[in-house]
């Protein structure tokens, strides 16, 4: 299948390493150029370079907090500024602190939704004036199977990912008739630096090892193991391609059959 990506301008947010990494890995081998984020600038230009050689597809670097409006309205200008065109958005960020409600107090909630829910609308408002002048758009904020089931210990994340469904369902209605489509990505557990220090938090408090902690989870999910971080990536850019062309409003999961919910 041709995805249709060649030529087409991507932006990845969270994306020095982990998901939003390999997401922009493939993004390129498709034939998109891609512009990245995240807050380091140094991992970011080694990701960048890494890319680069890998796909051959021109890299650009966009860094800073997406916690922060101003940053996301910064670095769609940036991406605009260097590429003339911005066709698809991968909203990412990294995920708030494990814990449960005697953890946090109103600050933290706050935060949280400014990294994961703020992020996501900010950059998605300052990209649509660009999608809607090549009349061909793509959004995929990139959430949790937490939308569909809370999981245990993560309130701040379960607290803050579901509002990103409401936004992208809600705009992916409106936006429709202009051939920009939105769609969520919602990963179960796939094997980044995020899921390892999770997975070492989650020994330490139950006094098991890493490894125990990892046969819990594995037992649940049918595929009986973890995802790749490339097959993650697979998903997003096909929902980022024109191979998704009629496809809105959805969120996916790429979990191994681990939510047991029919939708
Ligand atoms: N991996 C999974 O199985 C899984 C499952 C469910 C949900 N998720 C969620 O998916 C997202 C990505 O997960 P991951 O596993 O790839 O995490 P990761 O390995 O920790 O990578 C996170 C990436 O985001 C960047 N980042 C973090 N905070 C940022 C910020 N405020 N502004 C800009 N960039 C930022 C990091 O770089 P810097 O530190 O340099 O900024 C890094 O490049 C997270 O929200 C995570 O909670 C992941």
């Amino acid at each position: 299948m041709d995805l249709g990506l060649d030529g087409r301008v991507a932006l990845v947010t969270g994306a020095s390493k982990g998901l939003g990494r390999a997401v922009a890995t493939e993004l390129a081998r498709e034939g998109a150029d891609v512009a990245i984020n995240s807050r380091s600038a140094d991992a970011l230009s080694k990701a960048a370079e890494a890319i680069r050689s890998e796909t051959g597809r021109s890299v650009f670097t966009v860094p800073g907090d997406v916690s922060d409006a101003g940053v996301c309205t910064r670095i769609v200008a940036d991406t605009v500024g260097k590429f003339g065109r911005l066709d698809i958005l991968v909203a990412n960020a990294g995920g708030p602190p494990p814990g449960g409600v005697d953890d946090f107090g109103p600050d933290a909630y706050r935060e949280a939704l400014e990294l994961n829910l703020m992020s996501t609308v900010q950059l998605t408002l300052a990209a649509i004036p660009e999608m809607r002048k090549g009349g061909w758009g793509r959004v995929v904020a990139i959430t949790s199977v937490a939308v569909k089931q809370p999981v245990a210990g993560l309130l701040l994340s379960n607290m803050a990912r579901p509002g990103v469904v409401g936004f992208i369902k809600t705009i992916s209605r409106e936006l429709a008739p202009e051939g920009i489509l939105c769609n969520v990505a919602a990963p179960g557990y796939i094997a980044t630096d995020r899921v390892g220090s999770l997975l070492a938090a989650r020994a330490d408090s139950s006094g098991q090892t890493v490894e125990e902690v990892e046969k819990g989870i594995t037992s649940n999910i049918p595929m009986g193991r973890i995802g790749d971080p490339a097959e993650f990536a697979r998903a997003v850019t096909f929902l980022a391609s024109e191979g998704a062309s009629y496809i809105t409003g959805h969120t996916m999961q790429i979990d191994g059959g681990l939510v047991q919910g029919l939708l």
